[in-house]
């Protein structure tokens, strides 16, 4: 089972929640990336760029979906990678659909995001533009969380499952 969407819409905590009720565990390739390059997401875009980031991104989707059964979710930008889309088709891939207002509430708690540090509102609504169609696109299931909480999120995957 794999988790995508924007920044904002709650692929860590609801992954965590669905994992615990699946009786199985979660992998964040934000995480694994970070744990093999040994910095973090910011400054390996500010020191290396963000096409490198991507590379090590698309690695460590590979390795993820490959490496594990349970539940693993996706930085919000690694259905960029054409690759990682064609890794994606046959796989079991929910979609959390969120709207603007909810997805910069959770993402202005913390500033992590090299994407989002200037002018959120407007850098999301551009990302979620150009990646609404690769979303949908490798989507196995769409799941709006509008107004749920991640407990509910989970409710509703494993619903649908
Ligand atoms: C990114 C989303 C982030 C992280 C990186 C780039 C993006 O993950 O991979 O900052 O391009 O949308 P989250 O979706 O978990 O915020």
């Amino acid at each position: 089972m794999v988790l995508v969407g924007p920044p904002g819409s709650g692929k860590s905590t609801v992954g965590a929640v669905l994992a615990e009720r699946l009786g199985t565990t979660l992998r964040d390739t934000d995480t694994d990336i970070e744990q093999g390059a040994g910095r973090a997401i910011p400054d390996i875009f500010v020191e290396d760029g963000e096409a490198h980031f991507r590379a090590l991104e698309a690695a460590a989707v590979r390795a993820a979906l490959s490496g594990h059964d349970g539940v693993v979710s996706l930085g919000g930008g690694a259905v960029l990678d054409a690759g990682t889309r064609a890794l994606l088709a046959p796989l079991p891939v929910v979609f959390l659909q969120v709207a603007l207002p909810d997805a910069i509430r959770r993402v202005g708690l913390d500033s992590a995001r090299p994407l989002l540090a200037v002018n959120p509102r407007q850098q999301w609504r551009a990302l979620m533009e150009a990646r609404l169609p690769l979303y949908e696109e490798v989507a196995s299931t769409v799941i709006d969380t509008e107004g749920l909480t991640p407990e509910e999120v989970a409710q509703a995957i494993v619903d649908a499952m």
